[in-house]
């Protein structure tokens, strides 16, 4: 079953063809990063100006990619939230005059749990699949969540199976890739922050850290998440310092003329600079890695599952094997071109969803608050 995936929930406008939920045909992610660089942010309107410029030719490629034709697509996918509404309301309307005109099934798919099945994908091309119950960790610039994720039976589920979801904490406040993309532009580092800032800690070398941030204490539920507080700490450590100042109007000037490459950066950052920033993502990483762990230790899971932008990090990728594996626990994450937004997760979460008979009509309508549990 050949299944074209539709995403537009954020600033990627992405399409895919997927076969019975795990072999990716095609996958083409068209991105408006360019787009909203200058406002360091997703600028709403435009996004959704963007996603009605770009939805035709992306899903003419992603068939033409798979050579395949419209009329060879067996249903179709599309993202119903969370997201933004204009933006999903693109995706959305295209999907159901795609399926009404070609008399195919329309499969409404929760973002979130497409994220979960990039791990899924991921993992079928290594040959592998991770067991269940497991705990997922959602990252990105818009999300923050834990999740329980269960089949009716144990062990590792097949692409048609219904998965479960359980909420077990999320962010009270900032994402984590929010951080990022904030501490970014406050240290004068372009957008979006993750990519780079990664780079910068890594550089670091071993300078010590200019500042320490605690761990941050949840009041209630444990496994909660708030990154608010650290970036405000930053904001702070910075504006004490008068010495970050002249550095930061330099690489002001930097991005202005377009130089917003690692290489054109790094050497514009100072040793406390590097340090400050390998701070931060210490503290992320941290943060991250041991509420998941704990979760995953209450649950008794069998794997952990990683997925979303932040994904990406590779401090958080080294920290997560370390310490998994030191408790007996396998972790998996997509490659990097599945952690951010893509539509082959869409297609691949369709197919379960149609499995389990999950259909939408014409009355289809975009949902940016829904909830994956
Ligand atoms: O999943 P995504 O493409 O879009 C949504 O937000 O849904 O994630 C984008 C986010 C951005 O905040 C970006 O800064 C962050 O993921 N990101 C990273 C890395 N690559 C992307 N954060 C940390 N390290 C990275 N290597
Ligand atoms: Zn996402």
């Amino acid at each position: 079953m050949r299944i074209l995936g539709i995403e537009s929930s954020c600033d990627e406008t992405a399409a895919a063809v997927v076969a019975d939920g795990r072999e990716i045909l095609s996958s083409v992610v068209a991105s408006q990063v360019d787009i909203h660089r200058k406002y360091g942010g997703v600028v709403p309107e435009l996004a959704s100006r963007e996603h009605l410029r770009q939805i035709v030719p992306v899903v003419r490629e992603a068939l033409a990619q798979a050579g395949m034709q419209l009329t060879d697509v067996d249903a179709i996918g599309v993202t119903q939230g969370p997201g933004l509404v204009g933006a999903l309301l693109v995706g959305i309307t295209y999907g159901k005059t795609l399926a009404l005109s070609l008399g195919k099934p329309l499969i409404p798919v929760n973002h979130l749990e497409g994220h979960v099945h990039a791990v899924f994908l991921e993992a079928h091309k290594a040959g592998r699949v991770p067991k269940l119950p497991a705990v997922c960790l959602i990252v990105s610039g818009g999300h923050t969540v834990l999740y329980e994720v269960r089949t009716e039976t144990s062990g590792a589920p097949d692409s048609a199976a219904r998965l479960h979801y359980r909420k077990l904490g999320q962010t009270r406040d900032d994402a984590a890739g929010e951080a990022y993309d904030k501490v970014a532009k406050l240290l004068a580092l372009g957008y979006p922050g993750g990519p780079i800032l990664d780079r910068l800690a890594a550089a670091s070398n071993g300078t010590p850290a200019p500042v320490k941030f605690g761990h941050t204490k949840m009041k209630g539920n444990a496994l909660d998440f708030s990154f608010s507080g650290l970036k405000t700490a930053v904001l702070y450590h910075v504006r004490e310092n008068a010495d970050y100042t002249e550095e930061i109007h330099g690489r002001e000037e930097a991005l202005a003329r377009g130089e917003r490459k690692f290489e054109q950066l790094l050497p514009l950052c100072s040793p406390k600079t590097l340090g400050l920033v390998r701070e931060f993502q210490n503290t992320v990483v941290r943060d991250l890695v041991e509420r998941t762990l704990a979760a995953a230790e209450q649950l008794s899971a069998e794997s952990i599952l990683v997925s979303g932008g932040v994904a990406a990090n590779s401090q958080l990728r080294t920290t997560f094997e370390e310490r998994a594996k030191a408790v007996g626990l396998e972790v998996f994450f997509p490659s990097r071109a599945l952690s951010t937004d893509n539509a082959a997760m869409i297609a691949a979460a369709a197919y379960s969803r149609f499995r389990a008979g999950v259909l939408a009509d014409a009355a289809l309508n975009a949902d940016p608050g829904l909830a994956l549990a």
